[in-house]
Formats: structure tokens, sequence, C-alpha cells
């Protein structure tokens, strides 16, 4: 790093602060924030002109101060002045249910802000850019790939203007969801089912067809191998036009979401505006095949068991591909052995993980 002397007055180029350690500070202290909120989980930590700890701040979820507010009101004005904020995510240029954090750190005379992660938001993003054209000295990416796995979800979704979706499947080695007769429960072993129930439990909601209501009448609860519930339970979506009413969803802890609707995208864009930005769709085949051919999959993540099954049950149905050239690539992240049991967890080819440093600005039509 180049010393520079702060147009703000102090100089805190003359400190030697290791800002990654100071990143993964901030990153540790993001994780006080809730993980499934409207808002991403944040952390701060400010350093006085010498490079010492003065304050520490976290964004406890939406309507709540942000991280770096959090902070300053633990500072005197004096303090404050000179100070170096570095944060998890770029300070804010927006005014939401609070005002931006770019105009606040102006406003108090911050010398520096070290940023992880660029925010994607076509509105909420820009604060770097204003912070430097106030003149405060910018650096931006530190720490980047720690930030993005701890707000991975918001990201994207803020990045694709909805919700992400994650499609997850089990089958047969030969891609049967269910045998002929229907029959299914279950194809997968114990270790495999754990950490389906896991996974529901890393989602804000979680979705069906309607007629997996009709069929299998499911209560859509994340459950540890005991049969009690994680304490994050995914809000249950049904999605179909036809009016069903899943009896078992009635105890559910979360109020299901009936969508009368088979606007997929339609849906995600509502959920993202309603807070909800990550959805696993479990399913049936018509639902999670309607997913793959809209181009609304995001993330999948296949259990394929040791067995054949044969017939007509298969785990996708028509995702619109008519010819081998029209095919869904899939870029394979990973692969697990559970037990008897493979997960393979897979990407879209074609979705180049979105980049942490530059903020894409990427909508879809
Ligand atoms: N092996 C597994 O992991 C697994 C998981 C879940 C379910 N299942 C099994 O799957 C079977 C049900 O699967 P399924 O394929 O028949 O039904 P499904 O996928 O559960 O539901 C299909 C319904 O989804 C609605 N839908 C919403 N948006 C849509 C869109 N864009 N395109 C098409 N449909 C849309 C439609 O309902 P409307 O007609 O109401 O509009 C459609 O009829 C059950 O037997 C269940 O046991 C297996």
């Amino acid at each position: 790093m180049t010393p520079e002397t702060s147009p703000r007055g102090a100089n805190p180029a003359d400190m030697a602060v290791d800002f990654a350690s100071v990143m993964r500070a901030a990153v540790a202290l993001s994780l006080n924030g809730p993980a499934h909120n409207a808002n991403p989980r944040v952390g701060c930590v400010v350093l006085d002109a010498h490079g010492a700890v003065i304050a520490q701040g976290w964004h406890r979820g939406a309507g709540t101060p942000h991280a770096e507010v959090d902070a300053l009101s633990q500072l005197s004005p004096a303090q404050v002045r000179g100070s170096t904020f570095v944060v998890t995510l770029e300070p804010c240029n927006h005014t939401g249910r609070t005002g931006p954090c770019a105009d606040a750190l102006i406003a108090a005379g911050v010398s520096r802000v070290v940023f992880g992660l660029s925010d994607p938001g076509d509105v909420e993003g820009g604060g770097g850019d204003k912070l430097r054209a106030a003149g405060i000295d910018v650096i931006a990416g530190v720490g980047a790939d720690e930030v993005m796995a701890v707000v991975r979800d918001w990201y994207e979704s803020a990045a694709l203007g909805r919700a992400v979706v994650t499609v997850k499947w089990a089958s047969s080695l030969d891609g049967r969801a269910a045998a002929n007769d229907g029959t299914s429960q279950w194809i997968s072993g114990d270790l495999a089912r754990e950490r389906v129930h896991l996974q529901r439990s890393s989602h804000d909601a979680i979705a069906v067809g309607t007629s997996t209501v009709i069929a299998d009448n499911p209560s859509l609860t994340a459950r540890m191998p005991d049969g009690s519930l994680y304490e994050h339970q995914p809000i249950p979506v049904i999605i179909g036009e036809r009016e069903v009413q899943g009896e078992r969803l009635e105890a559910h802890p979360r109020d299901a979401i009936y969508l009368r609707t088979r606007d997929l995208r339609g849906a995600l864009v509502e959920f993202r505006e309603r807070g909800i930005h990550s959805l696993y769709v479990e399913g049936g085949p018509t639902l999670a095949s309607a997913f793959v051919e809209a181009g609304l999959a995001d993330r999948f993540y296949i259990f394929l068991s040791p067995l054949l099954l044969g017939g007509e049950k298969l785990a996708l149905t028509d995702i619109g591909v008519s010819t081998l050239s029209e095919r869904v690539d899939l870029a394979v992240e990973s692969t697990e052995t559970l037990g008897a049991d493979i997960l393979i967890t897979a990407r879209p080819a074609h979705q180049t993980t979105l980049s942490t440093n530059t903020a894409p600005h990427r909508k879809e039509a």
C-alpha cells in the first residue's frame, strides 16, 4: 500500500495495520447479526490514527442502525476525526429505514474507509465513490471472499433482483425420483436425509408444487436427527393455481404462503421485496423442471442413491430441451459421499460465480 496523506487531516497511512486481519474481526462481528433477515449481516471495526481499535459495531437486522452507524454511536466527534472504518460491506448510499451510511461517515469526518464487498444494489451501491468524492481514502475488496461466504444469498439476490433458487432432488442412479407406483420413501439413506434438513434450515423459504401437497401432505419443517426442530425454520411456500390446503402445514411454526400462480420469476422478485433471499425447491418434478426451464435454478443439490428403479418417475420432466445442443450444462462444485449416497453440488455452467469486488449491477430481463 502506498502511504498517502488523507485530505481529511489525520494521517492514517502512518499506521502499519494488517487490514485483512482487522476485516476478519469485522466478519466475526457480523455473525452476531441475524442470519435470515431482509438485510445482510455486516460488521465494522474502527481504528484510531495509530491503528488501535476504538469501536466495534454490527447490524442487528432491518430497521436497526447499520454496522457503521452502530460503531459511530460509540465514539465522540473527536475520536471519529482521523479514524479508519473497516467494514465488511460497502457503506450504503441509500435512504431506506435509515439514512445513507456514506453521508454519516462523511459528516463525521472519518479519514479512511476499508471495505470488503461492493454493494451490488442499483440503489444502495455507490457509497465508496461518494466517500472518495468527499476526499475520504477508500480501500475496497479487502477480505471479499470471507465476507461473501457470510452474505452470499443476500448478495446474489441483490445482484439478480430476485430470490436465489436451490433446486434439490433425490433420485436413483438412473435418475428416478420414485418407483412406478409412486413410492419414494426412502430412496436416500439417513445421512442424506439429515443433510436435506440442514439445507432446509439454511434457506429463507422452501417451496413445493400443489401436486406434492395433495400427494404427500408434507410438513416442510427442518428437523434434527432426533426429530426436534432447527431454530431457523424456512417459510413453507406452495406454488400453483389450484386451491389446496396442506393439513400438516397448519402445524408449521411459520405461516405458509400459498402462491396461486405459475409465474415463478414474478414470485421470486416478490420474495426479495419481502426480504426472502433464498428459496429451496423440493419438488415435485414438475415444479423443479419449471424452475430449470425458466433459467431460475441457481444451485443444485442432487442426491444420488446406488439403486435402479427404471420406469416413468423421472427426477425432472420437461425442461424445454428438445435436442442435445439445447442441454443445460452444469458446473460441479463438489461431490460428497454421505453413507451409500452421493451429493453433487452444481451450478448452471453459464452462471459464472458473481464477482466479489466489482459491483455487477446486473439485473435479469
Ligand atoms: N423424490 C423427491 O424428492 C420428491 C420431492 C417432492 C415431491 N415428490 C413427489 O412428486 C410428486 C408430485 O410431483 P408433480 O411433478 O406431480 O407435481 P409438483 O411439481 O409437486 O406440482 C406441480 C404443480 O406445480 C404447479 N406449478 C406452479 N408453477 C408452475 C409452473 N411454472 N409450471 C408448471 N407447474 C407449476 C402446478 O400447479 P397448478 O396446476 O395448481 O397450477 C403444477 O400442477 C408427488 O408424488 C410427490 O410424492 C418427490
